[in-house]
């Protein structure tokens, strides 16, 4: 079984809607266990467990959610993150770029990006909806790519 940790801010329920449409997209995906995380509830024991992650936030200020950032704070030393699969995920309200700033702190945080992100202005709609699933289950193939067992020499 792989696992994935989704860790999300949302407050009036957009980033939350693409964070379930994502963890719909990787449960598609045989052998994928899921956790969808409050990034005010993050347990970094099991997070760090994880074989990938989804990092979603609204866009405040052109920036990620302060939660959203104490994520990342906490895991930069964190040698047990390092080289897992993410994908970032964001709602705004027409400006900024909160997919950068996700991608730039998770590339620092030693994280390796899977597929292009997704930001959506306002709740999610059909098509991002189809989009959203399709970043999931990408995130889900990466993750079990790395947590399949090698294969040993040969006999
Ligand atoms: C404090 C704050 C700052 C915000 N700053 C921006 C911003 O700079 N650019 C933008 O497009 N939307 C901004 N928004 C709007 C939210 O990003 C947008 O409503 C988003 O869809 C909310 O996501 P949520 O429903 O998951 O909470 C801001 C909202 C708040 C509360």
């Amino acid at each position: 079984m792989s696992r994935l940790y989704m860790i999300y801010h949302s407050e009036t329920g957009h980033t939350h809607v693409l964070a379930e449409l994502l963890a719909e997209g990787a449960q598609g995906v045989k052998g994928i266990e899921v956790k969808l995380v409050s990034a005010d509830e993050v347990d970094y024991v099991e997070a760090a467990r994880a074989d990938g992650y989804a990092v979603g936030s609204p866009d405040y200020f052109n920036y990620v959610a302060g939660s959203i950032k104490t994520f990342f704070d906490r895991i930069l030393y964190d040698e047990r993150f390092k080289g897992k699969p993410y994908v970032g995920f964001s709602s705004h309200a027409g400006g900024g770029d909160v997919l950068t700033c996700i991608d730039s702190l998770a590339r620092t945080c030693g994280l390796r990006r899977v597929g292009p992100g997704i930001a959506t202005p306002g709740r999610p709609d059909d098509d991002d909806a189809v989009k959203a699933r399709q970043l999931g289950q990408a995130l889900a193939e990466a993750a079990k790519e790395i947590s399949a067992p090698k294969a040993g020499p040969r006999r």
